[in-house]
């Protein structure tokens, strides 16, 4: 019998909504496989409203982000290790039971192509590590992302080498599509998993949470039901798809400082459409983007969708018009909870780290070389 291994995985995603956590227990651990993953338990511990605003006020440029992002980073550490404590405590573990935790951190501000503006590339993931192991008395790997940007990648998407492990077939084209505040896919190619590649699809629930939060007082349009009621303007649609970031062949990344306030507002301020049928526009090119994506890649595949974007049943339809040659699932199907699965990836990162095994993967990414991502802070 090899020996058991648990890993924490933590991620705190673009859309600024919580904390999710995985505890997840590997066997094999001498193996170079994460077909072992099984997930134990996972927790959620949802963002206050305050912390919500100061997350998202930093994704684009603004007065005194030094002080506010440098505060940011150890109040997010706390955030963290209060629910990882809490979590450990529902699950009547202790420190010591937990090999490490895997923690993607919270991003800020993802730049991973220079331009004009951007004289070196870089991608910021703050939620301090030194603070969390201290205040968890854990091991913590995290940083996954600087190692494959130092070697000319983009530093994501990192879950496309998870899924390949536990979705990949040798018998149909599989799909992963996680549907956060932006959404990425995976392709796992039938009879060569090896070929494996994925990209950020463009935005996922950012713009329909941004335009819903404009007009409602909550964050985001439960169920699509808002989406639903208003018409989607074709015009408006192909306009936004025409953007230059839906053409552009992988590798590639986006995030929150492009698909933002400005980009919706260069579209919206032209045009006198009712509200409702701006979130409709948005919920379909969230699905138009995505669903052109995968038929490019192939005419028949299993689906598997994840991310808080599966709670949105509209747009969940939109995606099942679209592929109707497809067959679109929830990783529940697998048994794997749609709101984990990141933070699995995040444990197995971990896992691997310790193991030396790559995480990433440079057809994804567009790194020189794959390469073991992580720095690993003891308590
Ligand atoms: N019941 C629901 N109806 C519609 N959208 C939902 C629902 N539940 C969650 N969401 C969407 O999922 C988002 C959170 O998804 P998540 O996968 O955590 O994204 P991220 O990884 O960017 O944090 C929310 O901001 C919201 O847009
Ligand atoms: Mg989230």
């Amino acid at each position: 019998m090899s020996k058991k291994a648990l890993y924490i995985g933590l991620m705190s995603g673009t859309s600024a909504d919580g904390i999710d956590l995985a505890l997840v227990e590997f066997d094999a651990i001498e193996t170079e496989q994460a077909n072992g993953a099984n997930l134990i338990a996972s927790y959620y511990q949802a963002y206050d409203d305050v912390t919500h605003n100061k997350i998202t006020e930093l994704y684009n440029p603004s007065d005194n982000e030094i002080d506010r992002a440098g505060s940011l980073h150890v109040e997010l550490a706390e955030k963290f290790a209060a629910a990882i404590n809490q979590f450990l405590s529902q699950q009547q573990l202790s420190p010591s039971d937990i090999n490490a935790i895997g923690c993607h951190g919270q991003t800020i501000r993802h730049r991973p192509v220079k331009n004009a503006e951007i004289s070196a590339p870089f991608t910021l993931q703050i939620g301090c590590l030194q603070t969390l192991a201290v205040l968890t008395n854990i091991r913590v790997i995290g940083d996954f992302r600087t190692k494959d940007i130092a070697l000319g990648g983009q530093g994501a998407p990192l879950v496309p080498a998870f899924h390949q492990a536990i979705f990949g077939s040798t018998e149909k084209d599989v799909f992963v599509v996680n549907i956060g505040g932006i959404a990425n896919i995976t392709f796992l190619p039938k009879n060569a998993i090896e070929q494996t590649t994925g990209f950020d699809t463009g935005p996922g629930n950012a713009l329909m949470d941004y335009w819903f939060s404009q007009h409602h007082s909550t964050r985001y349009d439960e169920n699509g039901s808002w989406a639903k009621s208003g018409t989607v303007s074709v015009p408006l649609l192909q306009e936004m798809l025409d953007d230059k970031y839906f053409s552009q062949s992988a590798p590639k990344s986006t995030g929150r400082e492009y698909f933002n306030r400005q980009w919706l507002t260069s579209f919206t301020e032209k045009t006198s459409l009712p509200s409702a049928d701006i979130q409709a526009t948005l919920t379909a090119l969230t699905a138009e983007t995505i669903a052109n994506d995968i038929c490019q890649l192939s005419t028949k595949s299993d689906v598997y969708l994840c991310g808080g974007g599966v709670e949105n049943s509209h747009l969940v339809s939109l995606l099942n018009q679209k592929l109707s040659k497809h067959s679109v699932m929830n990783t529940h199907t697998k048994k794997i909870n749609s709101d984990s699965l990141e933070a699995m990836a995040f444990a197995w990162l971990a896992l691997a780290f310790d193991k030396n095994i790559f995480g990433n993967i440079p057809a994804v990414t567009g790194a020189s070389k794959q390469t073991v991502l992580g720095v690993s802070v003891n308590p």
